[in-house]
């Protein structure tokens, strides 16, 4: 079993999977874990992390095991050695590869040809260790998932992609407000409708905050956009998580950011530093999803 897409998991899987993290957010530094013990990871990075790198490797090493961070350019495969031989390769030497790349075809073809679990760690398509992070602080904030309703202001990105998919999955409602040439994959939104997703899409951040329980967001330049960064900066500019904004959500309303954040663009210090925040919750939960993750596809 690979994690490519969050639609890789059923509902009960995802379930399963948080209920595995906030076991291991419990048990965390009292009992010890190494449900892993003598099993190796490969982490493979075409662009640069501190979340996911972190989370994986402190995750991967809690549970007993050893994870190796490998630079894609520090690889042969920065000299031309071809995917799928880097797939079989590396399946010969470790447990579990997790891979960080510019295009998405980099992690189907290694989840093709690798003959260990294959784990995302973001592509330009999907981030799907960081939407079971931000399902377990909705989770932890709400009590609950189903009914629950999303709203993203901005890109139509990665992490978008991969929310809207989850918020199919798992019964929750979302509003997506983007520039008109920055909405969410018609691929992705045809799967997510194929799942049943309830998918509203909007121009203005304000029609899509208005009652949501959780306003999320992401930079407005991906790591890979950089080259269009003067235009996107000009077209973003009102695609801001600020005060103003979370005053249109419900009243115990919740604003989310993977991070990293560019403060005063997508979102406000007062927001993301304020009592609504719960970034670094998320970010804490990408530590005791990850090990969630690794623990159900390795052990
Ligand atoms: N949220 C996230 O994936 O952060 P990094 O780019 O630091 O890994
Ligand atoms: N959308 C962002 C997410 C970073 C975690 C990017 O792809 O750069």
């Amino acid at each position: 079993m690979n994690l490519i897409s969050i639609s890789d998991l059923s509902r009960k899987q995802i379930i399963e999977i948080l209920d595995s993290a906030d076991s291991f957010r419990d048990r965390r530094g009292k009992y010890s874990e190494m449900v892993l013990s003598g099993k190796s990871l490969a982490m493979i990075f075409e662009k640069p992390s501190t979340r996911t790198r972190v989370s994986l490797e402190v995750a991967f090493r809690e549970l007993g095991g050893h994870a190796l961070y490998l630079s894609a350019g520090e690889l042969q495969l920065g000299r031309g050695e071809t995917i799928a031989d880097t797939a079989r390769v590396l399946s010969r030497y470790v447990h579990g590869i997790t891979a960080r790349v510019v295009s998405h075809n980099t992690i189907s073809q290694l989840s093709e040809n690798a003959s260990v679990p294959v784990v995302n760690a973001l592509s330009d398509l999907e981030h799907p260790l960081q939407i079971l992070a931000d399902l377990m602080t909705m989770r932890q904030r709400f009590g609950r998932l189903e009914g629950l309703k999303i709203a993203w202001v901005g890109d139509g990105n990665n992490v978008c992609n991969s929310l809207i998919l989850s918020s199919a999955i798992m019964g929750m409602s979302i509003s997506v407000a983007s520039p008109p040439s920055y909405k969410p994959k018609a691929q992705i939104l045809e799967k997510a409708k194929s799942l049943g997703g309830r998918i509203r899409l909007f121009i203005e951040p304000t029609d899509a905050a208005k009652n949501a329980d959780v306003v999320s967001t992401d930079t407005w330049v991906s790591m890979g956009d950089e080259a269009d960064e003067a235009e996107r900066l000009r077209v973003f500019g009102r695609y801001q998580i600020n005060a103003n904004l979370m005053e249109l959500a419900s009243e115990n309303a919740i604003a989310m950011h993977c991070l990293p954040a560019h403060r005063g663009q997508e979102i406000t210090d007062e927001v993301i530093d304020g009592p609504q925040s719960a970034v670094f919750d998320e970010t804490e939960n990408r530590l005791h999803t990850a090990k969630a993750v690794l623990a159900w596809l390795m052990k």
